[in-house]
């Protein structure tokens, strides 16, 4: 008979991230049980967003699909493939459909928030592009000024990694879009990235993704 495996992804203050293997079948595991006590609403409250996110994404590929969420555990389809700062995704095709996905959210009226992190885009084995960890995310039905540039904030994420690994494709469009800085932009670099890493290093004990992957502000 299989025995359920279980390998752990990462581990931190609002709990672990585990792949679970039963014979054939994986999927990815987010168990906020053992998240830091005192941390535990903002864990349930992040992943009940994600939870609900991703049901509304459900059928789009390049996304997770929700497969449970059961008051402490959620469990989500698993995405073959290796996170951006391992796979250095170098062919523009991969940065096209990337930009083809963030439509697709967007047209569900979905924005992410958390695309600065090279570990939350994956490579999948077929080249195409993956988003994960939707704990951020934000749904919203109007899609009103706060939304589009919340998108475009996420759009200028995904080209500051195009910079990084594919410039040479960067488009005159993209370039005039990457120059031009947004208020959320500024007023980040001005107070909200210091209050972000004193509360990281507080709380959770980092404040650089424990040295996986960039995060490009
Ligand atoms: N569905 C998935 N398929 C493949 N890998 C995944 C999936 N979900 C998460 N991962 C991997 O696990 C890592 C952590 O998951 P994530 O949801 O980003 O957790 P956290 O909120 O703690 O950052 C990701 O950076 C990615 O490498
Ligand atoms: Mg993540």
């Amino acid at each position: 008979m299989p025995v359920m495996q279980i390998e752990l992804l990462k581990s931190d203050a609002l709990g672990r991230i585990e792949i679970v293997t039963d014979g054939d079948q994986s999927w990815i595991r987010r168990d906020i049980r053992p998240a830091r006590f005192g941390m535990r609403w903002i864990a349930r409250k992040a992943a009940a967003r994600e939870a609900r996110v991703l049901t509304i994404l459900a059928g789009v590929d390049g996304v997770p699909q929700l497969l449970a969420w059961d008051e402490g555990l959620l469990e989500r389809s698993f995405m073959a493939g290796a996170p951006m700062q391992q796979a250095q995704p170098r062919n523009p095709d991969y940065f096209r459909q990337a930009h083809r996905l963030l439509k697709r959210l967007r047209g569900l009226g979905v924005v992410h928030n958390d695309l600065a992190k090279e570990p939350n885009w994956l490579l999948r084995d077929d080249g195409r592009p993956g988003i994960v960890d939707f704990q951020l995310a934000w749904h919203s039905r109007k899609r009103g000024r706060l939304f589009r540039l919340l998108a475009r904030e996420d759009l200028r994420h995904l080209l500051k990694h195009k910079r990084s690994y594919c410039p040479d494709a960067l488009t005159p469009v993209e370039r005039g879009l990457l120059a031009r800085r947004s208020w959320i932009a500024s007023g980040w670099r001005a107070t909200g990235k210091r209050v972000y890493k004193f509360v990281a290093r507080r709380v959770f004990g980092y404040w650089d993704n424990e040295g996986k992957g960039r995060v490009r502000r």
